[in-house]
Parts: structure tokens; C-alpha cells; sequence
């Protein structure tokens, strides 16, 4: 940068300077070609010179400008940085910079999941923000499903819980059978009814059990009839007839009254029989029943009472003046003291049971009306009513 040194100009020039005057015709230059000479050196000198200076003005600025940029730069602090931070093993790192401010990332490999923070920041004292995270190996136990102090097992795509001694179910939340028997906690007095019918105790829960012939609904604890007499097999003997009752059925065959010389009864249904004209002289034989009709009901036990069962009206035939007045009464069967009849309206009457029923039983009671028009008899009519009990409440 700095222009050559002009001293191997001037050592010629000095020997020609050193030239005696004495000698100056032989060896020494004469006065013209001495200061030809001269003028020339001087201006070698003049263009170094200029050289000089350009070189000279060109440091000058560039130094000008360095200070400016210095000049101008903030006050002199050294940059801060924080310690330099590995990835998670199994897991990545993103962000090199670990200057003020910069961020660093963290995720895992497919398979673990992070523990920690995702993220540090670099903190103007040098220190990161945050605890550096670590991958975890993500297994089904990780979630720590076991409860109760139940140990996870770890399986393929599963886990196991080993619970401790009173405890039980897949995840330990169960009080193991030896510790709770619900069916006897939900026996005790002012508890809602766990079960319709029987509980079972099941090791950590129960189930409710029903009777046989009938099935347990939806809510798993109540019971329902099994209705046998519409099933497709035939389940009672030809020529008798089935009645569904609680828990099973009753195969019946309703038979008219013996007939005798003067009164005969006829079927006119399967639960009906009416009684053939009398002879005209028969005042008994008018006496005598003119319709017999039978009755089946099915009752769970301990009905409350009193409770209507039945209900039986007149019915006179169309353009004959009907009875207009009316008598019920209980004229037979094997259990008058359960029950009373008595007259509901104008027409009606109605059998109530008055004495709670426990089953299993079948009570028979029958009721009779009688007619009568102005006060004569006209005629009579009796319903035997056939009453099976089931052993269950329902
Ligand atoms: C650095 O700064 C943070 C927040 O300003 C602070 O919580 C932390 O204690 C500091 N650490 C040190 C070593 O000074
Ligand atoms: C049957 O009829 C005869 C007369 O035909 C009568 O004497 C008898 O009392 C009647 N018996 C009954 C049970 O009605």
C-alpha cells in the first residue's frame, strides 16, 4: 500500500553528484546532461509523491469509516449467551442459536412422549428458562390406570392391573367380594331395592336373579312374567284350556252342571254355560242358575286391599224391558271371608278383595246376581271365579 522506496534512484544520482569537476570530460556527465538527468529524477519523485498520497488518502478514509461504524455501534457489552443443550435421548432438538432470547425446541421419536416443558428461552443472565425435557417411553401403563394400589402389568396394546388383596376389577376399582356383600348392604332397612327378585353377590358387584318361568327386563333387576300360554308348543292337553299365571300356568277345562230330568245346561263358549228353557210347572228349575260364566285371575301376593277384582253387570237382551233392579251376592267357593261383593251402580257390582293373599294359592269364589223386575224374580246368574296366587310379589 505504502509506495516504493525511491532509494535506488538516488544512489546513481549521488555518484554523479561525488564526480570531480576535474575529471568531468571523461567519466562525468557535462553540465547539460547532468541537469536533464536531474529533471528527470525530480519527476520520478513528483509521480511517487502523488502515489503517496492517494495511498495516504485512502487509508485516511477507510480508517474514518471504521471509526464511524465503531462510533456508532451501542455501548461495548459482550454478547450473552447460555450453555449449549444436547437433544432428549430418543427425542430431536430445534435451534442452534443459544443466544438472548433464541428458543430452543423439543420433540420425541414416535414411541415416547415428552416429559417437560417443549420449549426453553434463552435468559438475558445466561440461563435457560425451563428444565430440559426428557422422552418417555409411551406404554399403556403410563397413564397409570390401575387405582387402589393396583400394579400395572404392562402387555401388547394392553395393560393389567395386579390388585392388592380387597380389591378387584380391571382397574382395581371393585371392593373385592370378602370385603362387600351388596345384595346384604341393599337388605338392610330404608335401602332402595337392589333387585326385583333374588341378588346375587358377584366378586366386586352383584347381579339380580328371577324366579323361573320369568325373565329379567332391561334394568337387570326387575322381573317379568314369562306368558307360557303363548308359546308355540301346545303346553296343555287337548280340550282344556291355558291360563298364564305368575311364574307358570294352569291347564282348565270349565264344565257345565250336570244336567237332571228337568233342568240341563248347554256350553255356548269356552267359559260359558247357559241353561236349557224349564218346563213350564218348574219353579226350581227357574231358580237354578240361567248362565254360569267362569273367571280366571292371576294375582301376585300381597296385593293391597281392598282392591276391585271383577265386575259384573246385566245385560238384557235388545226390545225386552230389562231388570230394574238387581241382587249380588257371594254364593260359593272355598275363601267367602277374603272377600265381599257389593253393588257399584244401578247395573254394576263388583267383587273386592278385602284380606291380603300370600301365594302360591288358588281361591275359588262364586258370585251370583239375580234379577228382578217389580220385585219378582226373573233370573240368576252366576260367575265362578277361579283365583290363582303367585308365590312373588310380582
Ligand atoms: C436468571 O434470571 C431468571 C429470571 O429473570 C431468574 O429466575 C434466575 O434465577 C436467574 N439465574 C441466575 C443464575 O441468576
Ligand atoms: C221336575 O218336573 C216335575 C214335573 O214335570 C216336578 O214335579 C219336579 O218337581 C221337577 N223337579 C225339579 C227339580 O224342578
Amino acid at each position: 500500500m505504502v509506495p516504493c522506496c525511491p532509494r535506488a534512484l538516488l544512489l546513481p544520482l549521488l555518484l554523479l553528484l561525488a564526480c570531480p569537476a576535474s575529471r568531468a570530460s571523461q567519466n562525468c556527465l557535462n553540465k547539460q546532461q547532468l541537469l536533464t538527468a536531474i529533471r528527470q529524477l525530480q519527476q520520478v519523485l513528483k509521480g511517487q509523491e502523488t502515489r503517496f498520497a492517494e495511498g495516504f488518502r485512502s487509508m485516511k478514509s477507510q480508517l474514518a469509516a471504521l471509526h464511524h461504524s465503531v462510533a456508532r455501534a451501542g455501548p461495548d457489552s459482550p454478547p450473552v449467551s447460555c450453555p449449549a443443550l444436547n437433544a432428549p435421548p430418543d427425542g430431536r432438538k430445534f435451534g442452534s442459536k443459544y443466544l438472548v432470547d433464541h428458543e430452543v425446541h423439543f420433540t420425541c421419536n414416535p414411541g415416547f412422549r415428552l416429559v417437560g416443558p417443549s420449549s426453553m428461552v434463552c435468559l438475558p443472565n445466561g440461563t435457560w428458562r425451563g428444565e430440559q425435557p426428557h422422552c418417555r417411553d409411551i406404554s399403556e401403563c403410563s397413564s397409570q390406570p390401575c387405582q387402589n394400589g393396583g400394579t400395572c402389568v404392562e402387555g401388547v396394546n394392553q395393560y393389567k392391573c395386579m390388585c392388592p388383596p380387597g380389591r378387584t376389577g380391571s382397574r382395581c376399582q371393585h371392593l373385592a367380594q370378602t370385603d362387600v356383600n351388596e345384595c346384604e348392604l341393599y337388605r338392610q332397612e330404608g335401602r332402595p331395592r337392589l333387585c326385583m327378585h333374588t341378588c346375587v353377590n358377584t366378586p366386586g358387584s352383584y347381579r339380580c336373579a328371577c324366579p323361573s318361568g320369568y325373565r329379567t327386563l332391561a334394568d337387570g333387576k326387575s322381573c317379568e312374567d314369562v306368558d307360557e300360554c303363548v308359546s308355540p308348543q301346545l303346553v296343555c292337553p287337548r280340550g282344556t284350556m291355558c291360563i298364564n299365571t305368575g311364574g307358570g300356568f294352569q291347564c282348565v277345562s270349565p264344565e257345565c252342571p250336570e244336567g237332571s230330568s228337568n233342568v240341563s245346561y248347554v256350553k255356548t263358549s269356552p267359559f260359558q254355560c247357559e241353561r236349557n228353557p224349564c218346563p213350564m210347572d218348574s219353579r226350581p228349575c227357574r231358580h237354578l242358575p240361567k248362565t254360569i260364566s267362569f273367571h280366571y285371575l292371576s294375582l301376585p301376593s300381597n296385593l293391597k286391599t281392598p282392591i276391585t277384582l271383577f265386575r259384573m253387570a246385566t245385560a238384557s237382551a235388545p226390545g225386552r224391558p230389562g231388570p230394574n233392579s238387581l241382587r249380588f251376592g257371594i254364593v260359593g267357593g272355598n275363601s267367602r271371608g277374603h272377600f265381599v261383593m257389593q253393588r257399584s251402580d244401578r247395573q254394576t257390582g263388583e267383587l273386592i278383595l278385602v284380606q291380603t293373599l300370600e301365594g302360591p294359592q288358588t281361591l275359588e269364589v262364586d258370585v251370583d246376581m239375580s234379577e228382578y223386575l217389580d220385585r219378582s224374580f226373573q233370573a240368576n246368574h252366576v260367575s265362578k271365579v277361579t283365583i290363582f296366587v303367585s308365590p312373588y310379589d310380582f
